[in-house]
């Protein structure tokens, strides 16, 4: 590795940041794959580790989806919800995440007969134990699988209720096109009655008007994803004036094809625009990198100082469903770190 490079790594690593777009099913590693497949006697269509991760060579979100939805397979009890979990914490503490919001998809599981408690109980183990060894603060959130029907997301929020102590929000993930928003207006309204704050992946690979929808049907506090908001001049400035956060994942953008090389990639511009955009892995073990290499990846495609860095590391907390004293917290915590280097 170069020193300009190697530099840059510990100046990111460095920074306190939140991380707010990442699938725990996505956090799933081949080998932990293989691992789980040979615990629970399944057979997988892979010879080995490597044939699995060359495998993952996709052309759009759907062929991304059909080989994470086969890899959860293997997700059968308690322990293995806990072991792919901790393995997400240990990695994203060693890249100098402190705080974690983490998407998990019931029905990917309970489809397969997997009881909902086993999926919380293995999960939110995980969560308290890294509170407990390295600080490390997190909250979940549960993703309704949108190319299932509203009826199969309302059974899904009526069977996760009685575990709310352990979730602050419901998202929306899965197939984009074809599914908006608006399919969910009904259940999104339930959730929030409930009490459960709102997100939803809108303009990853659907049009801005899917951004708008969520904002104004399913009142999100942040959109995943949203790069398509470019397309819409109008929007751009309403998310800069009302600081929507976008949680944005750049690795994940490039290995889906929403952008052909990284040095496409819109978060610089919207950064400057004024957008509170922020830097997420979304599915770090099928895209090649956790969340300090999606900050390196665009610091470098992007030419990024080290500054405007520190601003991402800044909206990630501003984004964060964390209390107004922790934010306050890691944001003096930032800015004294970035204070004591030169741009
Ligand atoms: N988009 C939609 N659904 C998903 C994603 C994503 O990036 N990752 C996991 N499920
Ligand atoms: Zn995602």
């Amino acid at each position: 590795m170069s020193d300009l490079r190697a530099d840059l790594r510990n100046y990111v690593r460095a920074l306190p940041k939140a991380e707010l777009h990442l699938h725990i099913e996505g956090s799933l590693e081949p080998e932990m794959v293989f691992a789980l497949a040979q615990k629970h006697g399944v057979k997988l269509p892979y010879a080995t580790v490597d044939a699995l991760r060359a495998a993952y060579d996709f052309s759009d979100l759907q062929s991304f989806l059909d080989l994470y939805y086969a890899g959860a397979n293997v997700l059968r009890d308690e322990d293995d919800f806990h072991a792919m979990t901790a393995a997400y914490l240990r990695r994203a503490h060693a890249d100098g995440v402190v705080h974690a919001e983490i998407f998990f998809d019931p029905q990917t599981h309970t489809d397969r007969g997997i009881d909902i408690g086993v999926v919380f109980r293995g999960i939110t183990r995980a969560l308290q134990d890294a509170e407990r060894e390295f600080g490390m603060s997190s909250r979940l959130i549960l993703c309704f699988l949108r190319h299932l029907s509203e009826e199969a997301a309302i059974k899904t929020l009526d069977a996760a209720l009685p575990y709310k102590e352990h979730f602050v929000a419901v998202g929306l993930d899965s197939s984009e096109k074809g599914h908006p928003p608006s399919k969910f207006a009904r259940v999104f309204e339930r959730a929030r009655a409930a009490g459960l704050l709102t997100v939803a992946h809108a303009g990853e690979e659907g049009p801005p008007a899917y951004i708008r929808e969520a904002i104004d049907l399913l009142k999100v506090s942040r959109i995943d994803h949203g790069v398509r908001c470019s397309e819409d001049p109008t929007l751009v400035a309403e998310l800069a004036a009302s600081r929507m956060p976008l949680t944005v994942c750049p690795l994940s953008n490039v290995r889906l094809k929403v952008y052909n090389d990284m040095r496409q990639h819109n978060i610089g511009q919207l950064l400057k625009q004024g957008l509170c955009v922020t830097v997420n892995s979304d599915d770090p073990a099928y895209f090649g990198g956790y969340v300090l290499d999606n900050y390196v990846a665009i610091a470098e495609a992007l030419d990024l100082s080290k500054a405007q860095l520190a601003q991402l590391a800044r909206n990630s907390f501003e984004a964060s469903f964390l209390d107004a004293a922790s934010k306050q917290k890691w944001l003096l915590r930032i800015d004294t770190l970035a204070a004591l280097i030169p741009r």
